[in-house]
């Protein structure tokens, strides 16, 4: 009866055992797993737990950067934009502290479109195998033997002056003058397709005229000029003397609501020159085709921020 009794307890005293190591086991197991998580290392370097939400939803190679960097309250506020490109993070970091009252929005779009970079410096050549959708501007340029090809001449029925155009877009502008004409509008093309030796010639008469910056904000230095893709056109209609007052037209209302339409958007917004580098240019249009024109449109985007993040790849 008694060795029976004591054969009992220490069939309990041996399940107690093992229930324990159990749960010590269990137990490390979880501290192991708790100290190797990413919420338990970002949590050590300071980060609260909203900011560490923000930071987990980068891609783990990412996380394991972060966690290679001091505690940085911004790193996280500028995870949460949303045209957010891990790879431009010291960038936008580094523009941070020269310009701190920046919105942190448009620190990352202006970093993200190579502005910070001064004007014509780390350039590249543009990607010509874009077609249509090729992006030129003052860090994407074309190189003087760049030739475009498809131009045709615009019928003096369109146009000031002579005139070239790639086909297909000229193909495109009839089509929007004749609907713009359907509404008692006329829209007229200032210029299109330049060469690269007219762009130069170009920017050197305004330059000479009122100085490098001033030129700058106005013309493309040659070679990083759209018209020489002659997918560009610059447009005018009946009475307009100055080109900033075709603003004040019906025909730039006309444009501004019906342009994408027929595959052309306005390149130069306003309230966008730091992003585009340019003045606003009411009458400076670029073609790109039905479906991107009504995509980029309907962004809301400059054509330089939609090509970073959609086409560019
Ligand atoms: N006016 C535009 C920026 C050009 O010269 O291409
Ligand atoms: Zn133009």
């Amino acid at each position: 009866m008694r060795v029976k009794r004591r054969l009992k307890r220490s069939v309990i005293v041996a399940i107690c055992i093992i229930i324990m190591v159990v749960i010590a086991i269990i137990m490390c197991f979880n501290y192991y797993k708790k100290i190797n998580s990413y919420e338990y290392k970002l949590g050590k370097i300071g980060y609260n737990e909203t900011e560490i939400e923000q930071i987990l939803k980068l891609d783990q190679k990412n996380i394991d950067n972060i966690l290679t960097k001091e505690y940085n309250k911004v790193i996280p506020k500028f995870i949460k934009q949303k045209h957010f490109i891990y790879e431009n993070l010291d960038r936008y970091l580094a523009y941070y502290k020269e310009n701190q009252r920046t919105d942190k929005g448009h620190i990352v779009t202006l970093v993200n479109v190579n502005c910070d970079n001064a004007f014509y410096t780390k350039t590249n050549k543009a990607d010509e195998n874009k077609g249509n959708l090729i992006l030129v501007n003052k860090y994407n340029y074309l190189t003087k033997d760049y030739k475009t090809d498809d131009l045709v001449d615009v019928s003096v029925l369109y146009m000031y002056g002579k005139q070239k155009m790639k086909k297909e877009a000229y193909n495109k502008f009839i089509e929007l003058f004749n609907a713009a004409k359907k509404d008692n509008i006329t829209i007229i093309i200032n210029s299109s397709y330049r060469t690269y030796e007219y762009q130069e010639d170009l920017w050197q008469s305004y330059a000479n005229g009122h100085g490098e910056e001033w030129a700058d904000s106005y013309a493309a230095r040659a070679g990083y000029s759209e018209h020489e893709t002659g997918l560009a056109i610059d447009v005018t209609t009946y009475g307009v003397k100055e080109q900033e007052d075709f603003e004040k037209t019906d025909a730039y209302k006309w444009m501004q609501d019906n342009a994408y339409k027929y595959g052309f958007i306005l390149r130069y917004p306003k309230g966008k020159e730091d992003i585009t580098g340019y003045n606003y240019e009411s009458w400076h249009y670029r073609y790109l085709g039905v479906d991107m024109a009504t995509k980029v449109y309907n962004s809301g985007l400059t054509y330089d921020e939609y090509y970073t993040y959609y086409i560019k790849k």
